[in-house]
C-alpha cells in the first residue's frame, strides 16, 4: 500500500517523527517550518489520492482542521480527524477514510502512531455503510 504524508508547517515536525518510524511514506511537503498555507498541501494530498498513485494519506496541520475542512472538499476524498482510538477504528470500518488527519499542535505523537496502526489494523465493513458512502459522494 502506497501511503504518502503532508503537512503545513504546523504539522511539521510531526511528520518528520511519522516518517521516521513509519518507513516508506511518500512525502508530499512541507519540506521546512516556514509558513505555508495548508490548502496547498491538502490539494497536492487529494490529487495524488484521486490519480490513483497513493492509496492512503496522512494529512497534519496545526489542530487538524484547517486541512481536513480543504481534503474534503475534493469528490472522493474522505478525510478523518482522528481525535481518539475508537475513532481511528471506526475510520476504517465504517466510513473507510483515505485520509488520516492529525493536530501536530494538539497531539501527543505516540497517540497518532497508535490510531495510525488501528486504522491499519482495521477492515471497512461495507454493507450498509456503502450506501453511505455513495450518498456522500452524490452531494447536494
Ligand atoms: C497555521 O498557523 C494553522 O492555522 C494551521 O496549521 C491549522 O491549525 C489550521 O487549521
Amino acid at each position: 500500500m502506497k501511503i504518502a504524508i503532508g503537512s503545513d508547517h504546523g504539522g511539521f515536525e510531526l511528520k518528520e517523527v511519522l516518517k521516521k518510524h513509519f518507513t516508506d511514506m511518500i512525502d508530499l511537503g512541507t519540506y521546512n517550518t516556514e509558513s505555508c498555507d495548508y490548502p496547498d498541501i491538502a490539494a497536492k494530498m487529494s490529487k495524488e489520492i484521486l490519480s490513483g498513485n497513493v492509496d492512503l494519506g496522512i494529512l497534519i496541520c496545526g489542530t487538524g482542521i484547517g486541512i481536513s475542512i480543504a481534503a474534503n472538499r475534493y469528490h472522493g476524498i474522505r478525510a478523518a480527524v482522528l481525535y481518539d482510538d475508537f475513532v481511528a477504528e471506526m475510520a476504517k470500518k465504517h466510513n473507510n477514510a483515505n485520509v488520516l488527519v492529525f493536530g501536530g499542535r494538539t497531539m501527543k505523537q505516540e497517540d497518532v502512531i497508535k490510531r495510525i496502526d488501528i486504522f491499519l489494523n482495521s477492515e471497512f465493513e461495507g454493507g450498509r455503510h456503502n450506501k453511505r458512502l455513495e450518498k456522500i459522494e452524490e452531494g447536494c
